[in-house]
């Protein structure tokens, strides 16, 4: 991943923003220097490189990514009430909401220009690859936030709200480097897959490091999840053994006394091993994806399978 993650950073420094409003412009330069792992531009141009394009050549469809996914985070932590990303305050709080609200929306639209800003024959198909997958993550999103008031979600409809929240931007992110390539429909529809199931691992490590990672590390406040009642996969399936008690016990519970209450009854339950037990599987299917796909770079197979498995281990 290091290997791009300086080129994308240049290119992050050196976009342009209209000096005025400074209210609008500078959260959004907070947001995106905030040093995120910078995984979505990542595979974006890995996998166009995969098949002979030159990553300058996809450098605004990567940017375009990473901007729309730093939208996505700037609301998400209005939504989820988050004090802290990248080790410093979210944007609602170092300002606040509205500026959150209109700083993501130009987000937005930003990630929009750029994503269309290109002469490639497929523009058309990259744009609605790219508008598809944004409704779902919106989707995802509503998923999320119902399921904190709901007490008995299933595993399945776990799954497919992660799968719409986080999974499908991989998915995207892998394709249309492909497309952009012309890596050919097989190829493309391949390496989403394997974006999408890398995409399940990585939010169910995000879930597994909300609960047991270490904060200096992963950026964000540990336990967050627990207090808002998140359906993790971790809650779920620890309430499903505790025989829908785990819930009712931690509701009468606050602050760090759920939190250590929660996490110890994970511990109990083994569920944190059987939760990297599944990520470990997700990652598997998405390498297995690797293998279908014909007529690419062996050094970039490798490159790609080093990205999906950093999810397994990933501490930030
Ligand atoms: C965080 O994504 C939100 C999830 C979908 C899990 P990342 O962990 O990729 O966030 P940054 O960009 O590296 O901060
Ligand atoms: C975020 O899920 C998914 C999107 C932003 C679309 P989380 O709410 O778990 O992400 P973090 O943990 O705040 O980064
Ligand atoms: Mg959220
Ligand atoms: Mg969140
Ligand atoms: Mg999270």
């Amino acid at each position: 991943m290091k290997v791009y993650s300086s080129t994308i950073n240049d290119w992050i420094n050196n976009i342009h923003y209209p000096s005025r409003p400074i209210g609008l412009y500078e959260p959004i330069k907070y947001m995106l220097g905030g040093g995120g792992k910078r995984v979505r531009p990542t595979l974006l141009c890995a996998s166009a490189e995969a098949f002979g394009l030159d990553c300058e050549r996809v450098k605004n469809q990567a940017l375009a990514i990473e901007m729309f996914h730093n939208f996505t985070l700037l609301h998400d932590d209005v939504m989820d009430n988050a004090d802290i990303r990248h080790g410093v305050p979210t944007v609602h709080r170092k300002w606040n909401v509205p500026t959150a609200i209109l700083s993501g929306d130009t987000m937005l639209t930003m990630a929009v220009q750029l994503a269309a800003d290109t002469d490639a024959d497929c523009k058309g198909a990259v744009l609605d690859m790219f508008n598809k997958t944004s409704i779902e993550i919106y989707e995802g999103q509503q998923y999320d936030m119902n399921f904190e008031s709901e007490t008995k979600v299933s595993l399945e409809e776990y799954m497919e709200m992660i799968r719409l929240k986080t999974a499908v931007l991989l998915g995207a992110a892998s394709a249309i480097g492909g497309m952009m390539a012309n890596a050919g429909e097989e190829n493309v529809g391949s390496l989403y897959k394997y974006g999408e199931q890398m995409g399940l691992a990585f939010q169910l490590r995000d879930d597994y490091l909300d609960t047991f990672g270490d904060a200096s590390k992963f950026g964000k406040a540990i336990g967050g999840d627990i207090l808002n009642d998140k359906k993790t996969w971790l809650q779920i399936r620890a309430n499903e053994l505790s025989h829908y008690t785990l819930l009712n016990e931690a509701r009468q519970l606050s602050g760090n006394d759920k939190i250590a209450f929660v996490t110890g009854r994970y511990r109990e339950l083994n569920v944190d091993k059987e939760c990297l037990d599944l990520i470990s599987t997700y990652t598997n299917n998405a390498i297995g994806y690797l293998d279908r796909i014909t007529g690419m770079k062996p050094e970039f197979r490798e490159f790609l399978t080093n990205v999906a498995s950093g999810a397994i281990d990933r501490q930030s």
